[in-house]
């Protein structure tokens, strides 16, 4: 089967009037270039794009000098008095200049941190939609609906609210009619979908990301700039993994959290191992393995992040190959299973509970052997230790209660 044509669409004859300024904000620099050519490169990746059309202001005098007029395939288009008048000047002259472009994908010049796999998405997901697709995330602050004079009349349920963001991707055919019978009807519709849902259609929602931001006042160009600064930093290797860690966040499916707990018992013995540390002690704990109760906890929690069971599952306790086994050696197993899914750990976070024995003197070796068995850095480990007040099976001194909780980030896709 052929790959479908699409053709990308940037309206930029915005005058944008909440901004300010003197110059357009589609034309301020952000990181070494205006805003317009982030947007413009940020579709350029993909070989599907045949070709872009951007549109600009009828008295447009920056977009010749400053976005570099050879870039392949760009033409531009006068624009409109609304941005939805600006989007069907493009979808006409797009029909007319490029009659077998099949798909348009709509971005607004004013989003120039578009992450990539938010644009991959889209396409994949979008081109096999016949309604086609936007990218939205959803509505992360509670919402008020307020009376004239500003006082809360309701809070409205968020559960299904999303906010709309671009690029959105249609059928050109079917979005520019749905376009012209809006305007023809005197509406003007705020993003292309509402047009699309105005003639019925129910286009599909694709996960975006909190950093494509749409630059709409002054205050929004500190935050693409932080986000481009964090980007390079990850890319150039100084500050390591800064840019990475907020798109992998963003990403939501690729960031993942785990929980784990453990108890043992008190039993005979002279010593107790927590954390890979011998701690002097009047009793052992009872127990197949070693008994390190805090990483058998942790290997829960990894196990449980990456969804692969728990700890019993991969070590069973009646194995004797597993008998007086060191905990750190199958914490690094574990580390191994999950690193062979494409899982690498982000930190961890392990709470004893215990009347006895004292945990602070061995927390910094106990963190020195975590770090160490998971490939961290020390600072991403944090163990620490409780009493429960002398109530229950730990206050009673009858054993020690571990809990363990990790985040994971994916490497691969999951
Ligand atoms: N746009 C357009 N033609 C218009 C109005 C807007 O091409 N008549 C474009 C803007 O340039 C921008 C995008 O639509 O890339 C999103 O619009 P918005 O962020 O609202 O920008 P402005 O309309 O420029 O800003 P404001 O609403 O504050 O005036
Ligand atoms: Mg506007």
């Amino acid at each position: 089967m052929s790959k479908p044509v699409v053709h990308a669409l940037i309206p930029a004859a915005g005058q944008g009037q909440r901004f300010g300024g003197a110059t357009l904000k589609q034309y301020l620099p952000i990181a070494g270039k205006p805003v317009l050519a982030h947007a413009i490169d940020a579709v350029n990746l993909y070989p599907q794009v045949s070709g872009i059309t951007v549109i600009v202001a009828a008295d447009d005098n920056m977009f010749d000098t400053l976005i570099d007029p050879d870039r392949s395939g760009v033409n531009t288009v006068v624009g409109g008095d609304s941005r939805a008048q600006s989007v069907l000047n493009g979808l006409q002259s797009i029909c007319m200049e490029h009659p077998q472009t099949q798909w348009v994908l709509v971005h607004d010049a004013a989003r120039p941190c578009v992450p990539a796999w938010c644009l991959e998405d889209l396409l994949e997901k979008g081109l096999c939609e016949a309604d086609g697709a936007i990218l939205a995330v959803p509505v992360r602050d509670t919402l008020k609906r307020t009376d004239a004079g500003g006082h809360i009349t309701e809070t409205v349920d968020r559960r299904q609210l999303w906010a709309a963001q671009t690029p959105q991707l249609f059928p050109i055919d079917r979005l520019r009619s749905a376009l012209e019978a809006m305007l023809g009807e005197g509406e003007s519709p705020t993003d292309e979908a509402e047009a699309m849902e105005n003639s019925g259609a129910h286009p599909l929602l694709v996960m975006g990301s909190p950093a494509n931001i749409k630059i709409t006042w002054p205050e929004d160009m500190a935050v693409a700039e932080a986000w481009f600064a964090a980007k390079a930093l990850a890319e150039t290797g100084s500050g390591e993994g800064i840019g990475e860690n907020m798109e992998d966040i963003a990403k939501d499916r690729k960031f993942r959290v785990g929980q784990g707990f453990d108890v043992h018992a008190f039993g005979a013995g002279d010593h107790v191992i927590l954390c890979g540390e011998r701690i002097s002690h009047p009793f052992g704990l009872d127990a197949h393995s070693d008994g390190d109760v805090a990483l058998h906890a942790l290997c829960d929690a990894l196990l449980g992040a990456a969804a692969l069971g728990d700890i019993g599952r991969h070590f069973p306790p009646g194995d004797a190959e597993y008998e007086n086994a060191d905990s750190r050696g199958l914490t690094r197993a574990v580390i191994k299973l999950l690193a062979g899914q494409g899982w690498r750990v982000n930190n961890a976070d392990i709470t004893l509970i215990c009347e006895a024995p004292r945990i602070g003197p061995h927390v910094n070796a106990m963190i020195e052997n975590v770090a160490s068995d998971l490939g961290l850095e020390n600072s991403c480990i944090s163990i620490k230790a409780t009493t429960t007040e002398s109530l229950g099976f730990c206050g009673r001194k009858e054993g020690i209660a571990a809990m363990a909780i990790v985040s994971l980030v994916c490497d691969q896709a999951c």
